[in-house]
């Protein structure tokens, strides 16, 4: 049983605990699983036995995996409790915290260089996931609308993307769309101008180009696409639209490229979706879509909903959500600024760099990504011919044991056949942690050469999550 911080004098707060949490029945029976409980339980034994049950989650902090934030200032904890019943959708009831969220669309539509960041089109969402399901339907009416007034019967519409996050797979399957991705080739990770070209038709909704491919951290070269997209118009009359999914690059690339082209500073990208709780930096649960201009969002997926008090326009695919996240966004967009967010991601990446280059000395691995040119953070694969005595699988498991979740995962297609590992260097992740998570691994290798693995891991017995 886990101890609450001792606001009482020791004993007496300990016997108060033992009495409440004995009075509930719960201590000699396991928490309810299947059923219903009966009766009520006292609040303070219900929370303890809850909490001491999430003692077993792993540690986020230590979870290198995700480009989810785990780090937050005391001053957002603050702000997520004062806003715990605001509700997302009642711009009625809660007009400051709606006049929030237009804030932070403009303020992201400045960002990214938009024509007209003062009358932005865009909405908050719960994550990457569901702003490119709100992109991806824009385009999808947008090409309906073309195809309807061209007079051409009415085809499967199709989307040409590089290897892709789960979100556009589900985005395909959820609204009946083909998906053409563009497979890895050798060193390639990510889609080129002339593998996207190659798949666009006039039935192509966009292309989807990503800043900051989940599998590696590259940046796709979004720039190259939109003047290789600009010629097959010339050429074939072909419009194909560019939504970027910038999850993690639409707060990264303002920061540490700023002259990379692949914003709205390109006519061709019609819209962008990111994930304010990557290095966005807010708390989980908040994501963006912005529009270029008023008629890329097409007015028909604005619904007004009238029962909540005046008429609200609303673009989502929830209904009610917590406004906690995004007013956290606005105090970090108030606290930080341009400055403030330029230090955090410079750190991020000089952390990302330093690991790279620590993992360059270790004679046993390839780089695929160094950490140079896209997201905070390194990507790597053992080199060919290496026998070390075990897999990536086996790495990966032997720093869970230390707490570490450094999850090694196949490339998508035709590079499956190569397995790599990667850690994301994000707020929080220290150039001493990630220290002591390069000790680790250098136990780890140092274990393995006294004792290779007999039977190495495959990447089902490894198990772990990678944020694919
Ligand atoms: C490129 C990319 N797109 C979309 C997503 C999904 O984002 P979210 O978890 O915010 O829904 C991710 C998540 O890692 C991602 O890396």
């Amino acid at each position: 049983m886990g101890l609450r911080v001792p606001v009482q004098p020791k004993e007496l707060f300990l016997s108060n605990l033992d009495d409440q949490v004995s009075r509930s029945s719960f201590l000699s029976h396991p928490l309810p699983r299947y059923k219903f409980p009966k009766e009520e339980t006292d609040p303070t034994a219900a929370y303890q036995l809850v909490h001491d049950e999430l003692l077993l989650d792993g540690n986020s902090r230590q979870n290198l995996a995700t480009f989810c934030q785990t780090w937050v200032e005391p001053e957002i904890r603050k702000l997520m409790d004062e806003c715990i019943d605001k509700n997302m959708i009642d711009k009625d009831e809660y007009p400051q915290t709606a006049e929030i969220e237009a804030r932070c669309v403009r303020m992201l539509a400045d960002l990214w260089n938009s024509p007209d960041a003062p009358n932005a089109q865009g909405c908050s969402t719960t994550g990457s996931s569901e702003a490119a399901m709100l992109g991806g339907l824009a385009m999808k009416t947008r090409w309906r609308k073309r195809v309807e007034s061209s007079g051409r019967s009415l085809a499967k519409p199709n989307l040409v993307c590089g290897p892709v996050q789960i979100c556009w797979h589900k985005f395909a399957r959820y609204f009946d769309v083909e998906l053409r991705e563009i497979p890895c080739e050798g060193r390639r990770f990510g889609m080129s101008p002339e593998e996207v070209i190659r798949r666009c038709d006039e039935d192509t909704i966009g292309v989807v180009p990503t800043l900051g491919i989940t599998h590696t951290l590259q940046y796709e070269p979004i720039k190259e696409i939109s003047l290789a997209l600009d010629d097959l118009e010339e050429e074939l009359g072909i419009d194909v639209p560019i939504h970027v999914d910038a999850a993690s690059g639409g707060f990264t690339a303002p920061f540490l490229h700023p002259s990379l082209g692949w914003d709205f500073r390109l006519p061709r990208v019609k819209s962008i979706n990111t994930s304010g709780h990557k290095y966005g930096l807010a708390p989980l649960g908040c994501g963006w879509a912005i529009w270029r201009e008023k008629q890329d969002l097409p007015e028909e997926l604005i619904f007004r909903v009238k029962y909540l008090g005046g008429s609200m326009p609303t673009f989502a695919l929830n209904f009610s959500r917590p406004g906690g996240q995004i007013v956290a966004q606005y105090y970090n967009f108030v606290r930080l600024g341009r400055e403030g967010y330029a230090k955090i991601t410079q750190g991020c990446a000089e952390v990302g760099q330093w690991f790279a280059d620590q993992l360059k000395k270790e004679s046993l691995f390839d780089l695929i990504y160094d950490g140079r040119h896209g997201i905070p953070g390194c990507t790597w694969t053992l080199k060919r011919g290496e026998n070390p005595g075990f897999t990536l699988y086996d790495l990966a498991d032997r720093l869970r044991v230390k707490g570490w979740q450094v999850p090694a995962y196949p490339m998508p297609a035709n590079r499956a056949d190569m397995v790599v590992q990667r850690m994301v260097a994000r707020l929080g992740v220290t150039r001493d942690l990630a220290g002591l998570l390069l000790e680790d691994l250098q136990k780890a290798i140092k274990h393995f050469k006294h004792n290779p693995a007999a039977k190495s891991l495959s990447r089902q017995s490894a198990g772990g999550y990678h944020h694919n």
